[in-house]
């Protein structure tokens, strides 16, 4: 399968140039972080949250999630609020460990009250996560949530639906499942979390 890309309006365009031309992952986040192509976003985030890469070397794998929350906007980094906290207690459970990931979203700001990111704010902001894909150059990618499997997968992806194996994506094995968020809401007996760690201790198998 082959990445549709969002239908692009001029700031989506011009995201997608700027990032292209980055050489390197410093050069990208030096530009991505005075982006203001989404207005409501630039207007009340405190930082774009460009993801985290590890220090020493190249990830093994990449977790993509939705978009900061409170927490995130306020430090600058991704999961590091309560999602971010269940997030690493179930990468170690199954396995992994987040040092060798690189952790990023597919909207770099956050939405205020922490809505889902409208439709226009992803297009605009995919220029960002698909050069960062590239950079990177990981074949395995983690999708966290619906937003991040549709950005994946296509929007009539439906989770319960895809989770649970690997597709081939542009090259790279994307596995999506549930988000943190989804595992906190429904407890520690639910359905959701004993998928999130079920699908990552099988990416654990792959690695
Ligand atoms: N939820 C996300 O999707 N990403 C974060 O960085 C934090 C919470």
């Amino acid at each position: 399968m082959a990445l549709r890309p969002p239908r692009l309006d001029a700031a989506a365009d011009e995201v997608a140039r700027t990032a292209a031309a980055a050489p390197d992952w410093t050069a990208l986040a030096d530009v991505a972080r005075s982006c203001v192509a989404c207005p409501e976003l630039a207007a009340t985030r405190q930082h774009v949250v460009v993801g985290d890469v590890p220090t020493g070397g190249r990830p093994r794998f990449v977790v993509v999630g939705e978009a900061p929350g409170a927490t995130e906007d306020e430090t600058g980094r991704p999961f590091v609020g309560r999602s971010g906290a269940l997030l690493d207690q179930l990468l170690a459970e199954a396995g992994l460990d987040r040092g060798q990931a690189a952790v990023l979203n597919i909207v770099k700001c956050r939405p205020p009250g922490n809505r889902t990111p409208k439709t226009p704010e992803v297009a605009r902001c995919s220029g960002w996560l698909r050069r960062q894909l590239d950079l990177l150059d990981v074949p395995v990618v983690v999708a966290l949530g619906l937003s991040s499997a549709k950005w994946f997968l296509g929007p009539r992806t439906k989770l319960a639906e895809a989770r649970g194996r690997a597709h081939q994506v542009d090259g790279r094995a994307v596995w999506a499942t549930y988000h943190p968020s989804a595992a906190i809401r429904f407890g520690p007996n639910g359905a959701p979390r004993a998928a999130l760690l079920a699908d990552l201790t099988a990416v654990a198998g792959t690695l």
